[in-house]
C-alpha cells in the first residue's frame, strides 16, 4: 500500500483537475434529456471535457471506448454510449467523468432522473445513495480508519432497505486515477489504513434497489448491470482528508 500525501503544488494541480470534473459533471446534469441517446450524452461530454483544456481520463483506460460513462437504470457504473439506448422519461441515468489536467486527475459521479419524472422508488434511491455518500465523507476524518466511511455508508444505505455493491470500491485519487488505498463502500473486517491530512479519496457508493449482486456484459467486458435487473444509483465526489471535516473537491464553483 502506497497512499500519497497531497499537499503545495501537487494539491493545488489535483484541486483544478477536481474542479474541471466536477464543472462537466454539473453541466451534463443539465444537459441529458429524455430522447437522447447515451452515445448523444458522450459526445455532448467530450465537447464540455475540450471546453475545461483537459482529457477525458477514462477514454482508453484498460481499453475503455467511451469519454464518460452513462449507465442507464439497471446499469451501475461503466455504461458505454450506445446509439441505441434512448434516454426514456423517469430513467435512473448514472454520469460518470473524470478528467485529466496537466498530470492530475479529477473523478466525480451523480444520477439524475430523466425528465425529473421521479417515481417513490427513484426518489428514494436517488436520495439515499447521495445521502450515503454524505454520510461516508462525514466520516472521512483524520484519525478515523477508511472502514469508518464505508461502515457509515452501509448502515445508512441498508437502514433504508436497499443493498450497496459489493464488487467495485472507491479509491484514492490525483497523480493517478486509481490510487490506493481502495475505499469500500461497506463495513470490513480486518485492518484499514488510518486517515491522514493530505489523503485525496474518491467515495463512491453504488447503490441496489434489489440485490448486490451484479453482472458485467459478455459482449462489451465493460457494461456493469444488477444482477435482478433491479435500479441502480451512483454518486462520486473527491475529497480531501484535513484535520477537521474532509473538503469536497468536486463541489462546482466555476459557472
Ligand atoms: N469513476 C470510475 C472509477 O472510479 C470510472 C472509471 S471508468 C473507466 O473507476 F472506464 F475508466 F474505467
Ligand atoms: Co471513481
Amino acid at each position: 500500500m502506497n497512499i500519497n500525501i497531497y499537499k503545495g503544488e501537487e494539491l493545488e494541480g489535483v484541486r483544478r483537475a477536481a474542479q474541471k470534473s466536477a464543472y462537466v459533471l454539473a453541466k451534463l446534469c443539465e444537459t441529458v434529456v429524455p430522447g437522447m441517446s447515451t452515445l448523444d450524452v458522450d459526445r455532448i461530454a467530450a465537447e464540455y471535457i475540450r471546453e475545461t483544456g483537459g482529457k477525458s481520463a477514462f477514454l482508453n483506460y484498460h481499453g475503455y471506448p467511451g469519454h464518460i460513462c452513462c449507465s442507464v437504470n439497471d446499469v451501475v457504473v461503466h455504461g458505454i454510449g450506445r446509439s441505441d439506448v434512448i434516454i426514456q422519461p423517469g430513467d435512473i441515468v448514472s454520469l460518470d467523468v473524470g478528467v485529466t489536467v496537466d498530470g492530475y486527475t479529477g473523478d466525480n459521479a451523480r444520477s439524475i432522473v430523466a425528465g425529473g419524472v421521479y417515481t417513490d422508488l427513484s426518489k428514494r434511491l436517488l436520495d439515499t445513495t447521495r445521502d450515503a455518500l454524505m454520510k461516508g465523507i462525514d466520516a472521512a476524518r483524520a484519525g478515523n480508519r477508511v472502514s469508518d466511511i464505508g461502515a457509515a455508508i452501509e448502515s445508512h444505505v441498508v437502514a433504508n432497505g436497499f443493498s450497496v455493491v459489493r464488487d467495485m470500491v472507491g479509491h484514492g485519487c490525483g497523480k493517478n486515477m486509481h490510487e490506493d488505498p481502495q475505499v469500500p463502500n461497506f463495513k470490513t473486517l480486518g485492518s484499514s489504513p488510518m486517515l491522514r491530512e493530505g489523503m485525496i479519496l474518491a467515495i463512491e457508493p453504488m447503490v441496489n434497489a434489489g440485490t448486490w449482486k451484479i453482472e458485467i456484459d459478455r459482449k462489451d467486458k465493460w457494461t456493469v448491470r444488477t444482477k435482478d435487473g433491479s435500479l441502480s444509483a451512483h454518486f462520486e465526489h473527491q475529497v480531501l482528508i484535513t484535520t477537521h471535516e474532509a473538503e469536497v473537491l468536486t463541489w462546482p464553483k466555476i459557472a
